[in-house]
């Protein structure tokens, strides 16, 4: 049986991009069920729009009380049976009712070594300016499950890369991507493929 996912991007939506072409390549055991966005006009969105992925714009402009926004995002993610949610780029703090509703089902991509450089303030070019400023030999990415505290979820894989002397934010920015692509696409297939477990609070990843 296919899963049904939910990509949240609120940018460029290259890691949303890579996942629905590794789909369409047969590679994952799921299908994008919906985008959901706070941008319309993002690249998420316009990606969604020429591949014919439903999307819902949830944000403050379209829900001005909280409650009301915080039930639509749950409201919307039963009506589509979500089996998991990838955070991909997403600028909005995931709401506790969706949080304790999809308990070990929303998944998380950070550019960086977790714990280092994530927390309120970490996004974007800001994680790489810090890598660099503060002489890191390695940096890289992190996909963890979403809990109630921000960026510090049960890990799920982590890669590393050697940061170079010549390493500036932007070039670090797109190496991280890269694997950022290559290593989402991996969990995402072992999730949709009943292969990610818990051993007390470890995530395995059985073969
Ligand atoms: C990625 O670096 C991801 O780790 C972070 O936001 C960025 C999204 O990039 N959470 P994109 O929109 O998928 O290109």
């Amino acid at each position: 049986m296919l899963k049904n996912i939910v990509v949240f991007a609120s940018g460029t939506g290259s890691n949303f991009k890579n996942i629905k072409h590794s789909i369409d390549n047969g590679d994952i055991n799921g299908m994008i069920v919906l985008l959901i966005s706070n941008n319309p006009n993002c690249g998420a969105v316009i990606f969604a729009k020429k591949y014919k992925i439903k999307y819902k714009i949830i944000n403050d402009y379209r829900y001005k009380n909280i409650d009301e926004k915080n039930n639509q995002y749950k409201l919307v993610l039963d009506s589509y049976n979500t089996e998991l949610i990838l955070l991909a780029g997403f600028m909005k703090k995931i709401p506790m009712n969706v949080i304790n509703g999809y308990k070990n089902k929303i998944i998380n991509i950070h550019p960086s070594l977790l714990p280092k450089y994530g927390g309120s303030g970490y996004y974007g070019m800001k994680v790489h300016q810090s890598v660099i400023k503060h002489n890191e030999e390695e940096t890289g990415v992190t996909i963890h499950f979403v809990t109630e505290k921000y960026d510090e979820g049960p890990v799920i894989m982590q890669r590393k890369i050697i940061v170079s002397n010549e390493d500036t934010p932007e070039t670090l920015s797109k190496r991280v991507l890269k694997i950022e692509h290559h290593s989402y696409q991996l969990v995402v297939k072992a999730f949709c493929s009943n292969k990610i477990t818990f051993n007390k609070n470890k995530v395995i990843i059985n073969e």
